[in-house]
């Protein structure tokens, strides 16, 4: 039987169970790079990506209420060292950049599979797009066959940039 799953934005009060989540992605990230110390991004997560003050906007894929996954992304200025380093933040209804960068998906392993990344892909979609930007962006390292096949799936077009890929989405 299918899931029965809800995409939403986030909300504060689920601060907690996305955090969860967080610490899966690092532990799986752990065992994939072998040779590295991944130093833990909780801090980060809490202070900055999940501050509803800050540019990032996210959507969580609920289960019997419960998050198995999430999408982030944010408005983008095209340049990736400004964009990674600061939260530029709109000032005036104005400003709406023409792209739209999607920076993690993480779905919780047991629900994988099942079309649940692909609808937090949708859904954010339909989000950047009655926010006015032009196009959706991600990047993508070669290795990551799921997620270029997520969002292959939802006709992104896609550049090689030799080790990794950009995937656009004209909206
Ligand atoms: C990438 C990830 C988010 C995909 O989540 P998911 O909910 O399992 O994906 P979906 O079920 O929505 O899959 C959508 C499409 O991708 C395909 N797909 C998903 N996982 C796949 C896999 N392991 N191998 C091949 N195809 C896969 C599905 O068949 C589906 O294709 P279709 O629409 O043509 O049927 C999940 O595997 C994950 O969290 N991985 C670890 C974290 C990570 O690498 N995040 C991205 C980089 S930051």
């Amino acid at each position: 039987m299918a899931l029965d799953v809800k995409i939403r934005e986030y909300h504060p009060e689920d601060l907690e169970q996305v955090l969860e989540l967080v610490k899966e992605l690092e532990s799986e990230l752990e065992k994939k790079f072998t040779d590295v110390k991944i130093k833990s991004g909780i801090n980060d997560y809490r202070n900055r990506y999940l501050n509803p003050e800050n540019k990032y906007k996210t959507f969580v894929a609920l289960v019997d209420n419960k998050a198995v996954g999430y999408l982030m992304g944010y408005p983008s200025l095209g340049a990736p060292e400004v964009d990674n380093m600061y939260d530029i933040l709109p000032i005036s209804s104005k400003w709406t950049p023409p792209e739209f960068f999607l920076q993690i998906a993480f779905v919780s392993k047991p629900y994988r599979n099942q079309g649940i990344s692909k609808k937090l892909h949708k859904e954010i979609i339909k989000y950047v797009k009655k926010q006015g930007h032009k196009e959706v962006y991600a990047c993508i390292a070669k290795w990551n066959i799921p997620e270029i096949k997520v969002i292959r799936s939802l006709k992104f077009k896609l550049k090689d940039l030799g080790y990794r890929y950009r995937l656009t989405l004209k909206l």
